[in-house]
């Protein structure tokens, strides 16, 4: 069995190309990345020899559909993993447009040639699947109460997340419409090794190191529902071999926490970590809002936890501190994904508060 994991150099794509490898010794592994600024062949590193013969690399971008053909021509892939996207809510506000073009028509350009490849005379081949990793921020935003289910109407708010909204839309219509056998997972915000260092806990930790601002959007009361990546990578992995075709399933960790709250630990953990009493509450900084900012996602994880029997299963305080520990341990990795083109965008959106 091939498996096409898109996007697989990014934070997500790569924990899940190792949680693969380890678990299922008999799949082979093709992943597809552009390598935009988040995208990092580093992220494979520590991938084994023995892990190596089952892996291939392959640098490509999923609104290429010629590429894609080829790609299609080269290799019989049983299932594709759709986690290209960009991905910054704030990078979505200040450019728009590339989100549109990768999260939607991207997505539409892999919907295209899986349906040429798998549909034949009328029929789907067996053993098929086409797997997109969702958001949960594809439902908006929460009052005080309550959680998102998977038939929590759609009501995204930024670009991104209208831009993924968009994407599940059509993965729906190509099963609704040709029968074509697509899973949807929609999970909150992660945290653990490889995020790349815009999103709030990998901002919040190297920003701390160099002892620079950390800036908190709004009143810093906003709600995530925290998961590490590890149990987002299993859930996945559980979806994908015995979810029911044409489903949504929501994830989460069941880890709802203030951006405020996560600040302060981070300081705490680091300080501690470190022994560094430059590393101290007194680099907060309130910030400008982010425009149109979520104020809080919780997800309802019951479907997934009754039908597949997956929950949860690391500890949020321990993860949290495993992650710093990670960071702490991979200054080079940090230093390289921060350079360049990175730092400009992080150095104009910071001004611009
Ligand atoms: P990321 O930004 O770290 O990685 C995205 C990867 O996609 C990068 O390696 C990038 O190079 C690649 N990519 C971008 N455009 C591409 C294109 N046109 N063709 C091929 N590759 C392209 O993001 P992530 O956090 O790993 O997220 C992965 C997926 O999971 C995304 O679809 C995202 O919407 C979803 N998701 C993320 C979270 C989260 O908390 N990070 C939560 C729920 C869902
Ligand atoms: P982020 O990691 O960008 O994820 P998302 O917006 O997709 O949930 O942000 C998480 C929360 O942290 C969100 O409420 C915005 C907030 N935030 C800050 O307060 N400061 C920051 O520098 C960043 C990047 C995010």
């Amino acid at each position: 069995m091939t498996l096409l994991i898109t996007g697989a150099a990014g934070f997500i794509g790569s924990n899940f190309v190792y949680h693969m490898l380890e678990t299922h010794p008999e799949e082979r592994l093709v992943a597809l990345d552009k390598l935009t600024y988040a995208g990092n062949l580093d992220n494979f590193s520590a991938l084994t020899d023995k892990q190596r013969t089952r892996f291939d690399f392959i640098k490509g971008d999923i609104n290429d559909r010629a590429f894609l053909d080829r790609l299609f021509d080269e290799n019989d892939f049983s299932a594709v993993l759709n986690f290209a996207a960009e991905t910054h809510v704030d990078r979505s506000i200040h450019d728009p447009q590339v989100f549109l073009s990768t999260n939607i028509l991207g997505t539409h350009s892999l919907l295209g040639v899986c349906k040429d490849r798998w549909y034949v005379k009328g029929r789907w081949e067996e053993g098929r699947c086409f797997l997109q990793i969702s958001t949960d921020e594809v439902y908006g935003s929460l009052g005080p109460q309550g959680f998102f289910t998977e038939t929590t109407p759609l009501d995204p708010h930024s670009p991104y997340s209208a831009s993924k909204a968009s994407a599940d839309m059509i993965v729906k219509a190509y099963y609704d419409t040709y029968g074509m056998p697509v899973l949807i997972t929609r999970c909150s915000n992660n945290y653990g090794s490889y995020q790349f260092p815009e999103k709030l806990i990998p901002l919040m930790i190297i920003n701390a190191l160099a002892h620079k601002e950390l800036p908190v959007y709004g009143d810093g009361r906003q709600v995530r529902d925290w998961i590490h990546v590890a149990d987002h990578c299993r859930a996945i992995e559980m979806v994908l071999t015995k979810g029911r075709p044409g489903s949504v399933y929501n994830i989460g960790g069941g880890n709802e926490r203030e951006n405020v709250f996560i600040v302060g630990k981070l300081i705490d953990i680091l300080s501690d970590m470190t022994g560094d009493s430059g590393i101290n509450p007194d680099l907060i900084r309130n910030v400008k809002d982010r425009p149109g900012h979520d104020r809080r996602y919780a997800i309802d994880a019951n479907k997934i936890k009754n039908e597949l029997g997956w929950e949860p299963e690391i500890n949020f305080e321990q993860g949290l501190e495993r992650t710093v520990r990670w960071y702490l341990d991979n200054r080079a990795w940090t230093e390289k994904v921060i350079s360049g083109e990175y730092m400009e965008f992080y150095e104009k959106n910071y001004k611009n508060r």
